[in-house]
C-alpha cells in the first residue's frame, strides 16, 4: 500500500489507488470530461469500475460535452452521479439578471458559477472524506502550488491531484494510447472546457485557460471549486 505521505513522486494511477485504499466509497472523482478528467475515469476503471465519479451539470454546457459523458458511459459502463443546480435559484437568476449575466461584471459571473457549480458541488461532496481532481500545475498560475494530496480546509476533507506534474503531451498520448473518449472540442481549438458562453477557442500561441472566462484577469479566473479557502456559494 502507498504510504499517503510520500505521494509526491508517486504515479497517477498510484495516488488514485492510494486515495481509493484509504477512502473506500469515502472519495470520487469530479469529472468535468475534460481531457484530464477522462484520463483519470480510463485509470480508475481499470482499478476499481465501481469507484464514485460525479459531474456537476451546470445546465449551460456544450453539446459535445454531453456527447462524451454519453461515449464515456457506454465504453466504460460506470455509473456518473449528475448534480443540477437547484431549479428555483437559476429561475429567480435568469428572471433578475437575464441570461448572459456573466458578461456584465465578475459579481455577477461569480452569481452564475455559485447557482450552477457551488451548490452542485457542495452536495456532491457531502457525505465523502476526500475528492480527487484532474488539476494540473501547467493549467494556470492559480494552481501552480497545488500537490498531489492536500488537505482541502474549505471543505474539511483531503484532495487529490493525481496529474499535478503532467504536461498537456503526456496527458494526449495516455488519451491515444488507451483509445479514451475524448471531448472533441478539444479538436477545435479548447484545449480547457467549461461552459459553453464562458469558453471560446485559442490560438496557439495564447496560454491553456485563455479562453475560459476570457474577458477577466488570469488571477480571477477561477470559479470557485478550487478555491483554497471554502467551497461558498457565489466565491
Ligand atoms: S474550473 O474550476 O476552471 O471550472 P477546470 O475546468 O480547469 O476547473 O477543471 C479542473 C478540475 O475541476 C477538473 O479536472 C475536475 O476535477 C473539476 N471540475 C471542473 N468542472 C467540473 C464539473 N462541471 N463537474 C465536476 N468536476 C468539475
Ligand atoms: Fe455560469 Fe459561465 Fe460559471 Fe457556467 S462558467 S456557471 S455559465 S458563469
Amino acid at each position: 500500500m502507498t504510504d499517503l505521505n510520500q505521494l509526491d513522486d508517486a504515479s497517477a494511477e498510484e495516488v488514485l489507488r492510494a486515495a481509493l485504499d484509504e477512502f473506500g466509497d469515502k472519495v470520487a472523482l469530479a469529472s468535468s470530461f475534460g481531457a484530464e478528467d477522462v484520463v483519470l475515469i480510463d485509470m480508475l476503471h481499470k482499478i476499481d469500475p465501481k469507484a464514485k465519479i460525479f459531474t456537476l451539470d451546470t445546465g449551460r454546457l456544450n453539446q459535445e460535452t454531453y456527447d462524451v459523458m454519453d461515449a464515456a458511459r457506454e465504453k466504460y459502463g460506470m455509473t456518473f452521479d449528475i448534480y443540477h443546480p437547484d431549479t428555483d435559484k437559476v429561475e429567480k437568476m435568469s428572471e433578475e439578471h437575464g441570461f448572459n449575466l456573466f458578461y456584465d461584471s465578475i459579481e455577477k459571473r461569480k452569481l452564475c458559477c455559485g447557482v450552477r457549480k457551488m451548490d452542485g458541488i457542495k452536495r456532491a461532496l457531502s457525505g465523502l472524506d476526500a475528492w480527487i481532481t484532474g488539476l494540473r500545475a501547467e493549467q494556470s498560475v492559480t494552481r501552480v502550488d497545488m500537490k498531489k494530496m492536500e488537505r482541502d480546509e474549505g471543505n474539511n476533507m483531503m484532495k487529490f491531484n493525481p496529474l499535478m506534474d503532467w504536461t498537456e503531451g503526456d496527458i494526449w498520448n495516455y488519451i491515444r494510447e488507451n483509445d479514451v473518449p475524448y471531448n472533441a472540442l478539444h479538436d477545435q481549438g479548447f484545449p480547457s472546457i467549461g461552459c459553453e458562453p464562458c469558453t471560446r477557442a485559442v490560438r496557439k500561441i495564447e496560454d491553456f485557460r485563455a479562453g475560459r472566462w476570457w474577458w477577466e484577469n488570469p488571477e480571477q479566473k477561477e470559479c470557485g471549486l478550487h478555491v483554497k479557502e471554502a467551497v461558498k456559494t457565489g466565491s
